[in-house]
């Protein structure tokens, strides 16, 4: 959909939103004690640096397939990277940016029933958001709807971009999935563009170069395998030289440990081959 087409459906279902509230979101009493840090992510596209944590209930909840129990809190903790003299954010020795200005906590909440103040369109299960500021002081004027929006897309992680992330953490190990159905249909490029919000927790895909948790993927397909200038990866995919086609693709994102054992790819892996195709068919679309 065009960005002007999205704009005017975004204004429509904003003005049928009912009774959201973000006031109900309260800031959870066990924070940072009893949460689990899962996730520190540099964003080169705005600066920031981002901690997750997950609240207790999420953590327990995230070891089993499904989505996540009612009463599960995501915490995510925002600040500006600090910058050296020459504005470039400064690293630490594991690649994290160092934190600079405290900018604001960015809660998600579920509970029963919850997921009612929105049209179903919009809704993401009884997830809730808020925002509240460094002195956790709950933004009550919160839009809801643009961060529905976003996370909306992704359904099968429970509207958790981070999921992936979570689920390694509190499980130890990434879970293997069992390959399904092959791709019956061409790749459909369109299709991978939605998909690829699941990749974009960890991965640009823009022309920019830009490195998130996972290295940026334009011009993936045909550039050599762990390649891309200024991304410190795991020795385990720099030994595989060659270079990435649509069927070495295939075969990682059915299973990146499967390729590469000991990959920081945490990623579990698609089994249906629609999807990857679908995928593929989009990052062909980027090319160089
Ligand atoms: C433009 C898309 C976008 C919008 C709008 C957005 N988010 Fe997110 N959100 C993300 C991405 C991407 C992540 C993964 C973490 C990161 O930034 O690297 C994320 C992560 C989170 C997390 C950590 C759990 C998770 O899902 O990974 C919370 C909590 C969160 N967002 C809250 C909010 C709130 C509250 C709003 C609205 C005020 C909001 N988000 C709006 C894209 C969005
Ligand atoms: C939780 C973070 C995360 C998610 C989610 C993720 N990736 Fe990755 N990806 C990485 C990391 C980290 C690496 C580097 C792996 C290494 O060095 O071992 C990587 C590497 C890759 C590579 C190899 C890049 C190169 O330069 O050789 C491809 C291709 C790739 N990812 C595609 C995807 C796609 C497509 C998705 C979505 C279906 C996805 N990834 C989801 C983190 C992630």
């Amino acid at each position: 959909m065009r960005p002007l087409a999205l704009a005017a459906v975004a204004a429509t279902l904003i003005s049928q939103a009912s009774h959201a509230d973000p006031a109900r979101i309260a800031f959870p009493a066990d924070y940072p004690d009893k949460h689990v840090l899962y996730g520190i992510h540099n964003r080169p596209d705005n600066g920031q640096v981002r901690y997750l944590y997950a609240n207790p209930i999420a953590a327990e909840g995230a070891k089993r397939a499904g989505s996540l129990p009612n009463g599960s809190v995501l915490v995510m903790v925002v600040y500006k990277a600090k910058v050296d003299a020459a504005g470039k954010p400064v690293e630490a020795a594991d690649g994290t940016w160092e934190r600079g200005d405290f900018l604001q906590y960015s809660l998600m909440e579920k509970q029963a029933g919850w997921g009612d103040a929105f049209p179903e369109n919009i809704r993401n299960g009884d997830w809730n958001y808020t925002v509240y500021t460094p002195d956790k002081v709950n933004k009550t004027d919160t839009k809801e709807e643009p961060c529905l929006i976003c996370h909306k897309a992704l359904p099968d992680a429970d509207y958790v971009l981070s999921y992936d992330e979570l689920v390694v953490k509190v499980r130890g190990a990434v879970p293997s999935v069992v390959a399904g159905a092959p791709a019956t249909a061409p790749g459909n490029a369109e299709r991978g563009k939605t998909l690829f919000t699941r990749c974009t927790n960890c991965h640009t895909a823009d022309a920019s170069g830009k490195h998130k948790v996972g290295p940026n993927l334009h011009g993936i397909v045909g550039r050599k395998i762990a390649s891309a200038d200024g991304f410190r990866y795991s020795p385990v995919l720099v030994a595989q030289g060659e270079a990435w086609n649509e069927a070495r693709l295939d075969q990682w994102l059915a299973g990146p440990q499967s390729v590469a054992k000991g990959t920081k790819m945490v990623f579990p892996g698609w089994p249906s081959g629609q999807d990857r195709a679908d995928v593929i068919a989009f990052l062909k679309t980027l090319a160089k």
